[in-house]
């Protein structure tokens, strides 16, 4: 039953293969229910604990494994409806325990009881201690968990893998000053011995281990309800919570959003936000408890911009997804982390725009999310999305763009593809049909499939199975009166401009927007590796592909096509003209085009530019252009700059120093963009005027080019002022 997965390892002095050295759990031993008592002793540094596990014995089995990691096993005692095992032999290896009971156990029922002590670490991973400062100035300890991925097995013996799911009735006792947290609320608070208490909580519904949470320590708290009910609550370090109040609207604006646009409700009565000093990641999304480093929850009025303000809807929205995708609906292996980790960024975005549309979410997508993705993804040794995945160490490294950026533009791929109804139509099957159980990535084709119509699989899993995308290479093969015919091709995109040996092939949804009125024209699935396809249009008309740069691909034009594009650049959509842009510089980095090819479209944006992210795309192109320049040709470099200068202080003087009355954040960055990009050229009157500003401190009322003034004190600052 037991799957054994065989490494090889290679050393320099010899080839052996190591057997045994990860092994899945049986599918014959299935938790269901586990009661859970843990003494954290902060002072200590230890951890007390005592777990009675039920399972149902699928098979007879001469032996249990569980998984252990650390911990001292005092004593196992195995009942059965038929036999009491009162002092199981046990065995530890590979972070497993494995029993042996005296006879084989029966189909049947068994309870599996483990008394046990571990450590309190300070790792951040299994249940950790950590400190703050009180506001007496003293040291504090908190402790509080990390499971993901595989660290439950650090706090207690476990069935520590995803699809194992089972319900806990979690009992803590601690110091009976502290506040103790879980998953669920708190049923009673008792006293348990000499300044201690025991807290226990509610029976959670069916979960996974990774997911299971604990704090214990000196906690403030505000609260609100939601509309459906839930009660919500940002925890904090002492006299910090007022800090919680913007997290706290936005999580209750989430679960209520969620909830009706899911169609299916939060499952938990209770929904706490905790915010600590440090933490392992940014946010973890425990159930019911979620943990946040506190600079990525907290916000302080007077320090925090609008940026940070953005940041924290994002990563809240991101946790307070999961509780539905990867919660409720978890993946059965590590193999398909993409299921939660990239439902919960595409929701991010997707919450953000329906309910704070002056963010202007899809263009910080554009700029962050395809940005990151396609950069991981054209490395030639990227990796799929889906990624086989043995041992759970090996997981580290898939929390990367892969995982999260491009699995997150992959949902956005489809979702303007099908459109927001049918999407939806399709999540919410999903969801309501693997709720409180597991799935893999085909369950969701399955489900979209149906939604849609359409065969979502074949589509779908050539951009979760293969690394890299595609570009798709577009030349004008005939103009007629009405229409243009275009032949397009698709190749892997791979950055160093090498091609691809495997010839891989993507189903690709190929849209178009018609200039200037910015309709959409004809749709097409390219699936072959060239064909010709005709999008109708006036004679005063021209063409884009890749319509909201909604597609996880790139786009090369012939001539023509690419010079038409540049003069009519002002007139396309924002989302079209970042596309553009960023494809521009990824492609003359790639040998496609030339510098002149991206130069110009520099020149023409400068002219017109309204957008920080579109900027980005050709700021960042030239930061990089310069810097290779820079340790290459001394003499291109100079001529860079002159172009820079030329085209960026008209582009300055357009926009002015000062922000006016109409301006939001976004045109702010911009500003500060150019200021900087100038003076990086050497642009003598921006530096000295930045000097100025600088000097005067004015900076606090140029928040938004501070960063820039900032910057360039420190470059020039010393030998002027
Ligand atoms: N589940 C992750 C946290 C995590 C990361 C656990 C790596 C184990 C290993 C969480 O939902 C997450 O994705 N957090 C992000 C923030 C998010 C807004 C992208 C993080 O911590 O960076
Ligand atoms: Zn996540």
């Amino acid at each position: 039953g037991t799957d054994r997965v065989q490494l090889t390892l290679l050393n320099s002095e010899n080839m052996r293969t190591i057997q045994d050295v990860y092994e899945r759990l049986s599918p014959f031993v299935r938790p269901i229910h586990y009661e859970l008592q843990l003494t954290p002793c902060l002072k200590e540094s230890t951890i007390i604990g005592k777990v009675e596990i039920d399972v149902d014995i699928q098979g007879d089995v001469t032996e249990i494994k569980l998984h252990s990691d650390g911990l001292v096993i005092k004593h196992v005692c195995i009942q059965t409806a038929v036999e009491n095992f009162a002092d199981v032999r046990y065995t530890l290896n590979n972070e497993m325990i494995s029993l042996t009971p005296s006879k084989p156990i029966l189909v049947g029922k068994a309870a599996i009881s483990i008394e046990f002590t571990g450590e309190l670490g300070n790792h951040m991973k299994g249940f950790y201690r950590s400190t703050h400062k009180g506001g007496d100035g003293m040291e504090k300890m908190l402790a509080i968990t990390q499971f993901e991925s595989a660290y439950a097995r650090l706090a207690f013996p476990c069935f520590d893998e995803p699809s194992f799911k089972a319900m806990f009735d979690v009992e803590l006792i601690v110091d009976e000053t502290l506040t103790a947290l879980s998953n669920m609320n708190v049923i009673s608070e008792t006293p348990a011995g000499p300044g201690l208490k025991s807290v226990r909580f509610e029976t959670t519904p069916v979960m996974s281990t990774y997911l299971l949470a604990f704090a214990v320590g000196n906690f403030d708290f505000i609260k609100t309800t939601t509309k459906h009910g839930t009660v919500v609550r940002v925890y904090t370090m002492p006299g910090k919570q007022v800090q919680g109040e913007f997290s706290l609207g936005i999580a209750t604006r989430a679960l209520e959003w969620y909830t009706e646009w899911f169609d299916i409700p939060y499952a938990l009565p209770k929904c706490d936000l905790l915010a600590v000093p440090d933490f392992h990641s940014g946010a973890m999304e425990n159930w019911g408890l979620l943990i946040f480093r506190k600079v990525i929850l907290l916000f302080d009025p007077v320090k925090t911009s609008s940026t940070q303000k953005e940041n924290i809807t994002l990563v809240v929205a991101h946790e307070l997804a999961h509780q539905w995708f990867g919660n409720l609906v978890s993946m059965y292996w590590w193999t398909d982390l993409w299921l939660k980790e990239g439902f919960a960024c595409f929701m991010e975005y997707l919450f953000i725009e329906h309910n704070y549309p002056d963010y202007k979410i899809w263009m910080r997508f554009a700029r962050d999310q395809i940005t990151r993705g396609m950069n991981l993804d054209s490395l030639r040794n990227s990796h799929p999305i889906e990624m086989q995945i043995d041992h759970p160490e090996e997981l580290d490294e898939i929390y990367d763009a892969i995982t999260y950026a491009k699995s997150n533009c992959v949902n956005r791929m489809l979702y303007e593809y099908l459109g927001e109804e049918t999407f939806q139509k399709g999540l919410r099957l999903y969801l309501a049909r693997h709720a409180f159980g597991n799935a893999s990535t085909v369950d969701l084709w399955n489900a979209l499939t149906e939604a849609s119509g359409q065969d979502i699989a074949h589509m779908m899993s050539g951009w979760t199975k293969q690394m890299g995308f595609p570009l798709i290479t577009v030349s004008k093969v005939r103009r007629d009166e009405g229409s243009c015919v275009l032949a397009l091709n698709q190749t892997r995109f791979i950055v160093d401009g090498s091609n691809d040996d495997a010839r891989s092939k993507w189903m690709v949804p190929i849209t178009t927007v018609i200039g200037p009125s910015s309709r959409l024209g004809e749709k097409y699935i390219l699936s072959e590796e060239q064909t010709t396809f005709t999008v109708s249009i006036k004679v005063d008309e021209y063409v884009k592909l890749n319509a909201n740069t909604g597609g996880f691909y790139r786009v090369a034009y012939d001539g023509p096509l690419f010079d038409c594009l540049v003069k009519n650049f002002d007139t396309l959509p924002a989302l079209d003209r970042f596309g553009f842009a960023s494809d521009c510089f990824a492609l003359l980095v790639a040998g496609r085009y030339s510098a002149t090819q991206f130069l110009s479209v520099v020149a023409t944006a400068a002219t017109t530019e309204t957008e920080s992210a579109v900027w980005s795309a050709l700021d960042d192109g030239l930061d990089a252009f310069a810097g290779m320049l820079a340790k290459t040709d001394a003499c291109l470099k100079k001529r860079l700059d002159a172009f820079v200068v030329t085209t960026l202080a008209p582009m300055l003087d357009r926009i002015g120093w000062e922000a006016a009355a109409d301006d939001d954040s976004l045109r702010g960055q911009l500003r500060s963009q150019i200021i900087n990009r100038l003076a990086r050229a050497g642009h003598q009157a921006t530096i000295e005027k930045a000097l100025v500003l600088f000097s005067e401190q004015t900076a606090n009322q140029n928040a938004d080019i501070r960063g820039s003034l900032f910057g360039i004190a420190a470059r020039h600052g010393n030998d002027e002022s």
